[in-house]
C-alpha cells in the first residue's frame, strides 16, 4: 500500500524533458590583432584551448587561471569565467583585460595577442 504523501508527491508536477535541460551552446568568431587570423570558439571552451584546436599557439602556461602567463588585451567582445577569483584584478578587467585560458566567448572576441602563432601542425 502506498501513503498518501507518496501519491502526492508521484501526482506533483513532472521534471522538463531532458533535452530542454542541455545547455546551450553558441559559436562565436575570434580575431587575432595584429595577425589578423581568425577562428571559431565555442561557448563552452575556454578561448585558448578554442585557438589550439584552430592551430593557433596562445601565449599559455598553467592554462588555471593563475599564472597569468596568458593575459592579453580584448579590444572587443563579451567573455565570461567560469571560476571565482581569475587571476586578473578588477581594474585590468575593467580595462579589457583577459585570461584566455579560462574565459569562454559570450559574443564575437577579438584579442590582441602578438606573440601568438600557428602550429606546425594541427592536434
Ligand atoms: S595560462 Fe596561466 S593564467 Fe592563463
Amino acid at each position: 500500500m502506498v501513503a498518501r504523501h507518496q501519491k502526492a508527491r508521484r501526482s506533483g508536477p513532472r521534471s522538463p524533458p531532458r533535452d530542454t535541460l542541455a545547455p546551450m551552446t553558441e559559436r562565436f568568431s575570434v580575431t587575432l590583432l595584429p595577425a589578423g587570423w581568425t577562428f571559431e570558439a565555442s561557448s563552452d571552451q575556454p578561448l585558448l584551448l578554442a585557438a589550439q584546436a584552430a592551430g593557433i599557439k596562445l601565449p599559455s602556461s598553467c592554462r588555471n587561471g593563475t599564472c597569468r602567463a596568458c593575459l592579453c588585451f580584448k579590444p572587443e567582445g563579451e567573455i565570461t569565467y567560469r571560476i571565482e577569483w581569475p587571476g586578473v584584478s578588477f581594474d585590468e578587467k575593467r580595462e579589457g583585460w583577459i585570461l584566455p585560458c579560462c574565459a569562454y566567448p559570450r559574443s564575437a572576441v577579438t584579442l590582441d595577442v602578438p606573440h601568438a602563432s600557428r602550429s606546425a601542425t594541427r592536434p
